[in-house]
């Protein structure tokens, strides 16, 4: 069986971050307000009140943290850029400390050689922008190319690829049909609007920057979907939840159309929200790599809430993360292989911009070193399947803000202590080190 040292000469090794989870610093400079800001302050909607205001202080510590990146090896750094930062109210001219910041971030990165790899939007939305209806907004789209322009032009001569949206699904999902997540509304099956607004956003960005001789690159939150039994009802429903979850983000962008989701029950269409020319925009520029975020296989079975056309259940027998998510790594091949046979060649170079996992054991992760060696061996037998993956970026450097969690689910490889801000490394950062060390000096 192949193992992770089998992985391919020139992969690349990374560790992923985002800025709401990490930099704190939330007034500072001129940054505004994002529906992050907003959602956080609302009472209820975090586990104990928890919110990004100081985070990792990583606006101020960046220093700190990339010193740790370079002792990890690491070719490359996936972080993303507040837009708030850049445009206070999401329109408007460039606050020029904001981009400063990331000028910053990008130099010392380049200095301890390793290759920024930026997110333009992991989430944090201009306050100013969800004012005017957010990712429901069809401006909104264009609001996100005129700010792509102002980070391209300042940081494109020095930052070579480049990853427009993170999870657009989690964040259709989460934040406007559940309301898990900012900016918190429960919108169901009408929330669908924003995924196509994203993807719009993520069609107009995407020529600018390939415009700029940049590479392209999106981060899917994507799902091998399994039935729950081999019934025709659970395999219908199982179906039904690909075509939300996983196809309603990569036909679009590699096959130039939406899946048909009224044919599996989903009747609030995106008809009306898509304009001519809209899909042809959107697959346009070529990515020049899919990103794929992996956690676990999602098991479905038929609906039993007449709302939607499936129900999501347990995944039996499998072990548990400390966020109670299943550790399934041979899900990881299952899911490549979904997306080689289903794309064939339009489907590009992959990478896995995020996997890892929450523990409870605070320095001695070895639950994380058995959670990243048993998924990387499993990657490994997928790039020996002759499936294209060129490099991993593990969620994640720090311990961090995990959303609707707050700072319950630690997901680093370097411990963080929110009273004091001291950063420890943990058994797993020695561990990804000499990984990286081994692989490297193999090939
Ligand atoms: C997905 C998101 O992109 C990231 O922000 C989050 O912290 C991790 N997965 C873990 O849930």
């Amino acid at each position: 069986m192949p193992d992770r040292f089998d992985l391919p000469a020139g992969f690349r090794w990374g560790v992923s971050t985002a800025a709401y989870q990490i930099e704190g610093a939330v007034t500072e400079d001129g940054r505004g307000p994002s529906i992050w800001d907003t959602f956080t302050a609302r009472p209820g909607t975090v586990r104990d009140g928890h919110t990004g205001a100081v985070a990792c202080d990583h606006y101020h510590r960046y220093p700190e943290d990339i010193e740790l990146m370079r002792g990890l090896g690491l070719d490359g750094y996936r972080f993303s850029i507040a837009w708030p930062r850049i445009q206070p109210t999401g329109t408007g001219p460039a606050n020029p400390a904001g981009l400063a910041f990331y000028d910053r971030l990008v130099d010392a990165l380049l200095d301890a050689g390793i290759t920024p790899l930026p997110t333009l939007f992991h989430w944090d939305l201009p306050q100013a922008l969800e004012d005017t209806g957010g990712w429901l907004n069809r401006d909104t789209a264009h609001r996100f190319a005129d700010y792509t322009t102002l980070v391209a032009d300042r940081l494109g001569d020095r930052v070579p690829a480049w990853i427009t949206l993170n999870e657009p699904f989690v964040h259709m999902a989460y934040g406007y049909a559940f309301g898990i997540h900012a900016p918190g509304r429960a919108l169901m099956l009408d929330a669908l609007p924003t995924a196509h607004h994203q993807l719009l956003a993520h069609g107009l960005a995407a020529a600018l920057l390939a415009e700029r001789g940049l590479d392209v690159l999106i981060a899917n939150n994507l799902t091998p979907v399994r039935p729950a039994s081999p019934s025709p009802a659970d395999l219908a429903a199982t179906t039904a939840y690909d075509a939300l979850h996983n196809r309603l983000f990569t036909d679009p962008l590699l096959l130039g159309h939406y899946p048909d989701l009224s044919a599996y029950g989903i009747t609030d269409d995106l008809a009306g929200t898509v304009h001519p020319g809209d899909l042809d925009l959107i697959a346009a520029t070529p990515l020049t790599g899919l990103g794929v975020n992996y956690y676990n296989p999602t098991h479905i079975a038929a609906p039993t809430d007449p709302g939607l056309p499936f129900t999501l259940v347990d995944i039996p027998d499998a072990p548990r993360t400390a966020f109670d998510w299943p550790i399934v790594p041979e899900g990881l091949p299952e899911l490549l292989h979904t997306l080689h046979t289903r794309y064939g060649p339009a489907l590009p170079p992959i990478t896995i911009t995020e996997n890892g996992c929450s523990t409870t054991d605070p320095l001695d992760d070895q639950s994380r070193i058995t959670y990243l060696s048993t998924h990387l061996d499993a990657l490994a037998t997928a790039t020996t399947q002759g499936i294209d993956i060129r490099g991993y970026y593990t969620w994640s450097l720090l311990d961090n803000f995990e959303w609707a969690e707050g700072y319950h689910q630690p997901f680093g490889l370097v411990h963080v202590d929110f009273e004091t801000q001291k950063r420890t490394p943990k058994a797993s950062y020695t561990w990804y080190r000499d990984l990286i060390a081994v692989h490297r000096a193999r090939w």
